[in-house]
């Protein structure tokens, strides 16, 4: 199990690096290294860090009390990691790859 931190310099947020950033992180936590859970804590009033957590499908896992604002903890699964990058095809759709030859 690892925690999940991250921080843009000014003048890099607002476009996606944060969440890009992480995104690669979690796929060397799950895939390479084989881990079952991450984790993430961010302060409760810190609503940019709280909605990358969200887009990267982290889900809430309760709170604590903090040295100034109350911490809430944000955890995802390697399972849960895998359905929401590979999720199932659509009933009907055809196999990926394979093309009709008519
Ligand atoms: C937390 C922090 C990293 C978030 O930065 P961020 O720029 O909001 O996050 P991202 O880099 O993932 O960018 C996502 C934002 O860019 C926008 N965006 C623009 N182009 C984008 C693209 N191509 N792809 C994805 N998002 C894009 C998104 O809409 C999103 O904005 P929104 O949340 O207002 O909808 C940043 O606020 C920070 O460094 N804070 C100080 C340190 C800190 O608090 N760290 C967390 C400790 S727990």
């Amino acid at each position: 199990m690892i925690e999940l931190l991250y921080a843009l310099a000014p003048g890099f947020t607002g476009q996606g690096l944060a969440t890009e950033m992480a995104a690669a992180v979690l796929d060397l936590a799950f895939e390479e290294r084989g881990l079952a859970l991450v984790r993430a804590s961010t302060d409760a009033p810190n609503l940019a860090s709280i909605r990358v957590l969200e887009r990267l499908g982290m889900t809430p896992a309760g709170e604590s009390p903090g040295p100034r604002w109350p911490q809430l903890h944000f955890q995802l699964s390697r399972e849960r990691w895998r359905a929401l990058r590979d999720p199932p095809l659509p009933p009907g759709d055809p196999t990926p790859g394979i093309t009709d030859p008519r």
